[in-house]
């Protein structure tokens, strides 16, 4: 085996939206196989797994038998493309598969989260308490209206209450839509619509970097005009005394101390089906309207118990785990949520930044909880690096036994300095591939038997199909092209939310029969995969997908704005960073001041993730012949100079550039 080969990246302009270059991972040739000690005590250690999984359906059947069904299913596999069924007429409960089955086989006082609150409050609340708690928040939406079928918003800091308040609709049949709480109140209200929720759970607000931030204030105005489906709202308390007293809409908005804490425990779990909606969850496309990806049950729990189990080399009774994400993202649903809790793990929930109060947090969260599985993003890591490694060095870090990666491509530098300074070169770097719409990781080690190679997400799992194919469509078993999923899977998406013909067209019309993910691709001499990042209009900000369209027409929603072009580029810390080229209407005057207010508008309108690093004031925007905007070009100007960290003013050299390009492409076309 080798270390990576070195095919060039891509066959030129196809796949010029692929972010990582292969000659970033050209430095790195070290090979790292398991560690004798771990492969000795995985629960898979060896390749036989992947012979196994070659009759999918037989396999996942395997898988599905995990969990507990109130009625078997009929059929594995009903797949009409691009529409699929898995486990036809089973019925089970999601929330019954996370809580009731460990309590009832005795293990209700097994810790289920030990809960740390940023300003250092510390919970630990078992399986047998989390129940109960889930059945008294269940009996209160039921008493507030809530049937099967209803959707829920919640919009929530990462408090239990969270976790709670899903498991409570899992446990009654209601869909929920989790919206990340660094959203915007407009964010919030186009969701809540989309989905026509019933009930809006918050919270008076969370702490983050030791300041308040007022949730309850955001959803209030979400809901001021529109969002009218919204009849009542939960709100939990976690500021309390610390800021001033929240208004509550007499009739509409209730305290969780009121309307859960007075209920009783015991809420029977609906049987669902097996492909009953368990959830919305909202993510960015090519457009400005964000997509509601259906999430369904049986086949999502199947396959996020059977990766959080295998990927983490997870056991109950010896792990204690911590995905550091945040569940207003579908990392938090799968892996801080519904994996983890079907598996009766143990788990840590944190609901602070990372240097609060001190850069060494998380290290700190580490060694008083015993961590010995940690899940991050690469953002994060480049964070610590930067840092200093004498920050994680100061703690002891020798309970952790794996450690995983999500988001976007790991570089092979930060990959390295993870597992060294934090696994102390002992643990295993699972870095995993997946996305909001696979619901569940797809491309990843198994740290029990997989050879590593740092930068790459080596192969897909068993009983996963992933084939990188050219441009017209035809599979590669070597070199560069787009990443595709040629059979169906489990916990995929079952669509759109009302919206089935944007689901074709988004996912599977590119290449027909195949799922498109929208990455680009490469696969080595062994087979490895190695993800180059998006090849469509999507950026990765901090691991966190942000749309450039979204972006624009939030720009141009502002008057003084009459034309914008957004483009991603690269960016040592978030991977990308957000550059906005902006026209201004005659008569604005093109200041800093103006450029600061714009990115304040942007933040205002979507949430903090989106806010641009950079405004760029230019008269004219390069364009092709037929108006399409050159966002190649844009890239590369914003890539090629140092653009500052806020506005640029209409920097005569910037427009210059952006001018003479045009016109060379243009000559060229
Ligand atoms: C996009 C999906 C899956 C949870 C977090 C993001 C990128 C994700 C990796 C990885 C390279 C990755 C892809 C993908 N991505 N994980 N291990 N290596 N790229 O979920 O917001 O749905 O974004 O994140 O570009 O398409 P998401």
């Amino acid at each position: 085996m080798t270390a990576n080969d070195g095919d060039s990246a891509s066959s030129g302009a196809m796949l010029d939206g692929a972010r990582a270059t292969i000659e970033d991972y050209l430095a790195e040739e070290r090979l790292f196989p398991p560690p004798d000690a771990l492969r000795a005590s995985a629960l898979v250690n060896s390749e036989a797994i992947y012979d196994q999984a070659a009759d999918r359906e037989s396999f996942w059947a395997t898988q599905a038998h995990a969990l507990t069904w109130f009625e078997p299913w009929s059929k594995v596999l009903d797949w009409t493309p691009p529409f699929a069924r898995w486990f036809v007429g089973g019925k089970l409960n999601v929330a019954y598969n996370c809580l009731d089955r460990h309590v009832e086989e005795g293990r209700g006082d097994k810790v289920a989260y030990f809960f740390e609150g940023e300003p250092g409050d510390q919970r630990a609340i078992t399986y047998a308490e989390l129940l109960d708690e889930v059945g008294r928040c269940g009996n209160a939406l039921r008493s507030l209206g809530v049937e099967r079928g209803d959707r829920v918003a919640i919009y929530m800091p990462m408090i239990p209450e969270l976790p709670v308040a899903m498991l409570a609709c899992a446990r009654i049949g209601a869909v929920h839509s989790v919206v990340f709480g660094g959203f915007s109140a407009e964010a919030l209200r186009d969701r809540i619509e989309d989905a026509e929720a019933k009930v809006l759970i918050t919270a008076d607000g969370g702490w983050r970097r030791g300041q308040p931030v007022r949730l309850k204030a955001s959803a209030d105005a979400a809901l001021e005009v529109g969002a009218s489906s919204i009849e009542h709202v939960i709100v939990a308390r976690r500021l309390g005394e610390a800021v001033e007293a929240v208004s509550m809409s007499a009739g509409r908005d209730l305290w969780w101390d009121d309307v859960v804490a007075t209920k009783e425990s015991h809420c029977p779990a609906e049987a669902m089906d097996s492909e009953d909606l368990l959830y919305l969850l909202y993510t960015s496309g090519t457009t400005a309207k964000p997509k509601g990806i259906m999430h369904t049950s049986g086949g999502y729990l199947t396959q996020v118990a059977y990766t959080h189990k295998y990927v983490f080399d997870h056991l109950p009774e010896r792990d204690v785990y911590w995905c550091a994400a945040d569940i207003g993202w579908v990392t938090g649903h799968s892996y801080i949520v519904y994996g983890p809790l079907a598996n009766g793990a143990t788990s840590v929930l944190y609901e602070g930044t990372p240097d609060h109060p001190g850069r060494d947090r998380w290290w700190s969260i580490v060694e008083r909880y015993g961590v010995t599985i940690l899940y991050t993003a690469p953002t994060a890591i480049r964070t610590f690096m930067k840092w200093g490694a004498q920050l994680p060095k100061g703690h002891d870090l020798t309970s952790l036994r794996v450690l995983g990666s999500v988001g976007e491509p790991i570089n092979p530098e930060a990959w390295i300095w993870y597992h060294e300074n934090i696994g102390g070169s002992r643990c295993p770097v699972v870095d995993t591939w997946w996305q909001t719409e696979t619901g569940a990781i797809m491309i990843s080690p198994l740290p029990g038997v997989t050879t590593l190679k740092p930068g790459s997400a080596t192969r897909p799992l068993p009983g996963i199909s992933a084939e990188v194919v050219d441009e017209a469509g035809a599979r590669l078993t070597r070199g560069g092209g787009y990443l595709t999923l040629s059979e169906p899977w489990p916990a995929m998406l079952r669509g759109i939310y009302k919206d089935p013909d944007r689901y074709e067209a988004t996912y599977w019309s590119r290449f027909p029969g195949r799922y498109f993910a929208g990455d680009g691709a490469k696969i080595d001499a062994d087979g490895y995969l190695w993800l180059l990042g998006r090849v469509d209009d999507v950026m990765n900000v901090s691991g966190h997908r942000v749309s450039t369209t979204e972006v624009e027409s939030a720009l141009v929603d502002h008057p003084s704005v009459a034309e914008a072009a957004v483009v991603g580029a690269k960016d040592d810390t978030t991977g990308q960073a957000i550059i906005a080229f902006v026209t201004l209407r005659a008569g604005v005057e093109a200041t800093a001041e103006h450029g600061e207010m714009l990115r304040g508008h942007v933040a205002g309108k979507i949430g903090a993730i989106a806010r641009p690093r950079t405004v760029v004031f230019t008269d004219d925007l390069p364009k092709t012949r037929s108006g399409k905007i050159m966002r190649r070009l844009l890239r590369d100007v914003a890539e090629g100079r140092v653009l500052g960290d806020t506005t640029t003013l209409a920097d005569p050299a910037v427009v210059e550039e952006l001018r003479t390009r045009a016109t060379e492409q243009a000559n060229e076309e």
